[in-house]
């Protein structure tokens, strides 16, 4: 049984009259146009994230689609309106100003005869290459994978192609290109998640596209005819699993004037810390193809970089375009891992997207390194905020005290000098025990995430498995900055150096936050927000 007669399997058997009333719900909702789902009779549901984006309902999995258009960022993703498992694919659509409040919108597009619709891209097209606006009215322009399950089914190979499809009219309504499938499958079971950029040296559309073992860049003048212009990949990075949803980014060295292409790539299974994970190779690209530069000199071309240490930040891209003057690489990813996404104890809906995050490029002194922040309109979230001053911490020290956590919606800003203890540790705790702990194993220059005793764990064998991060570096300074809602745990350690985004299910909110250590060590200063909800 395929990897995806596998998910879609899972979605049938579980088929009931509670999806088919459900999908009636969406079908009135998105007949009417309106946001398919008000927040007060949804959004405090248990588990339900606070401040990341869900769907009202239903499965959700990869973004697709980031694009900012009209001082609007369009967030597309891949979605089951039918079930709250993985099934038929559509794109789902949300828009927001501020990335952070959301407006759900209908459906933006739905299978037809050509398959499902699988992860992809989109761009605004301003120069009217495809013809499908004009310059004054330029359309936003979607290119994603046509998955056609009968064809899988016979047995063939090439069931997956790539389609485009246009917008006259900011996201909200589609037409599908009628010459589609614009780009044809090359045999290769896996050729999926385009990523469209345009190239300003060579005046071309490039796409990146995942096929198999390896990326490939094909190139168009008008984003209906394409060219394949070369291959990345097979021999370099992680492969133990199956390669899927790249983006080639364009970013400039912070604090320099050097400019490196970033390749993200996420790998189905085979992660840091067990399952699908994203890798990413720093290099240059020419318009045509590629190449990596040697990251390490000391490691072999095999060793991966990994983006994110946590198991959930997965099939992550970064928007096409923003406001003007902003030229930041935005980014969010979808905050689950194939391991155990259809199992996670939520009903109504299933998945929530990662904080929308910045990604920058850092000369470290050991190479160049891609580093992710949360987006600084994430300070807008903070209702109260209470300083704790430098002290040594001797015996656990409870932060709580300092904030009200009752919602257990925080934000933690935290420096901490290791020095004396071999271990020191933050743990998230409520009253019935449930605990979330992040651990400096300074003996070991590890970071450490461990969510086995979190919350709900048993509809999984492998989620309550600790996880770990090598610590780079000698120093024994450690700067964290930390999200919690109410699924959720974020650590941004050092800048962003090292990512932990982890999924827990407590039954109830985290109200305590514990600091502790093996030894007495310096807590140079704390700053804890309380944050508010985006649906109040
Ligand atoms: C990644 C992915 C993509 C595919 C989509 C299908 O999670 O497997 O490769 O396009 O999900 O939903």
């Amino acid at each position: 049984m395929s990897r995806w007669t596998r998910r879609l399997w899972g979605s049938l058997t579980l088929a009931s009259a509670a999806a088919v009333s459900a999908t009636a719900t969406v079908g009135a909702a998105a007949a009417s146009g309106a946001a398919v789902a008000t927040a007060d009779a949804l959004y405090s549901e248990q588990y339900r994230p606070q401040f990341h984006f869900t769907p009202p309902q239903q499965w959700m999995n990869d973004p697709n689609g980031m694009v900012y258009d009209h001082g609007e960022f369009h967030l597309f993703y891949q979605y089951n309106p039918y079930s709250n498992k993985w099934g038929p694919m559509h794109w789902g659509h949300a828009v927001s100003r501020d990335l952070l409040h959301w407006q759900h919108l209908p459906i933006a597009l739905y299978p037809d005869r050509l398959g499902a619709i699988f992860s992809g891209s989109a761009v605004v097209d301003h120069a009217n290459t495809a013809g499908f606006g004009s310059r004054a009215h330029p359309a936003m322009v979607a290119m994603y994978t046509y998955h056609d399950h009968l064809s899988e089914n016979l047995g063939h190979t090439g069931y997956e192609s790539q389609g485009i499809a246009f917008s006259l009219d900011q996201g909200r309504n589609w037409s599908k290109y009628s010459g589609n499938p614009v780009l044809t499958n090359p045999a290769v079971r896996d050729f999926r998640d385009p990523k469209l950029f345009w190239h300003a040296p060579t005046q071309r559309w490039i796409v990146a596209l995942a096929a198999a073992d390896h990326v490939a860049f094909y190139s168009s003048r008008d984003l209906r005819h394409w060219t394949h212009e070369s291959d990345f990949g097979q021999d370099q990075g992680a492969h133990s699993g199956v390669w899927e949803c790249p983006d080639l980014i364009s970013m400039q060295v912070e604090g320099t004037t050097q400019d490196r292409y970033v390749l993200l790539v996420s790998i189905g299974k085979g992660g840091p810390n067990g399952g699908s994970a994203t890798q990413y190779f720093v290099g240059h690209f020419d318009g045509h193809r590629f190449t990596a530069d040697v990251a390490r000199p000391d490691l072999p071309a095999s060793v991966p970089r990994w983006f994110d240490y946590g198991t959930d930040d997965y099939a992550g891209s970064t928007w096409s375009g923003g406001a003007r003057g902003d030229q930041r690489q935005l980014f969010i990813g979808w905050m689950s891992n194939w391991q155990y996404a259809t199992d996670v104890p939520t009903q109504r809906w299933r998945s929530a997207m990662t904080l929308p995050r910045e990604l920058r490029l850092v000369d470290d002194g050991r190479g160049y390194e891609l580093r992710s922040r949360p987006i600084a309109e994430l300070a807008a979230l903070r209702r109260t905020a209470a300083v704790v001053g430098p002290r040594v911490i001797a015996a656990p020290f409870d932060l709580t005290g300092a904030a009200k956590t009752h919602g257990g919606l925080l934000e933690l800003d935290i420096d901490l000098d290791t020095t004396g203890a071999p271990s020191s540790e933050l743990q998230f705790a409520n009253e019935r025990g449930e605990r979330t702990i992040f651990r400096i194993n300074q003996a070991e220059r590890r970071f450490e995430l461990d969510r086995s005793a979190s919350g709900a764990v048993d509809f999984s064998a492998v989620f309550a498995a600790v996880q770990s991060a090598p610590w780079p570096g000698t120093d024994q300074r450690v700067r964290l900055h930390i999200y919690l809602d109410q699924s959720s745990i974020e650590v941004f350690i050092n800048d962003g150096d090292t990512v932990f985004t982890a999924l827990v299910f407590p039954e109830a909110a985290y109200d305590s936050v514990v600091l502790r250590g093996s030894g007495a060590f310096g807590l140079n200063g704390a700053t804890v927000y309380e944050l508010g909800s985006v649906w109040r």
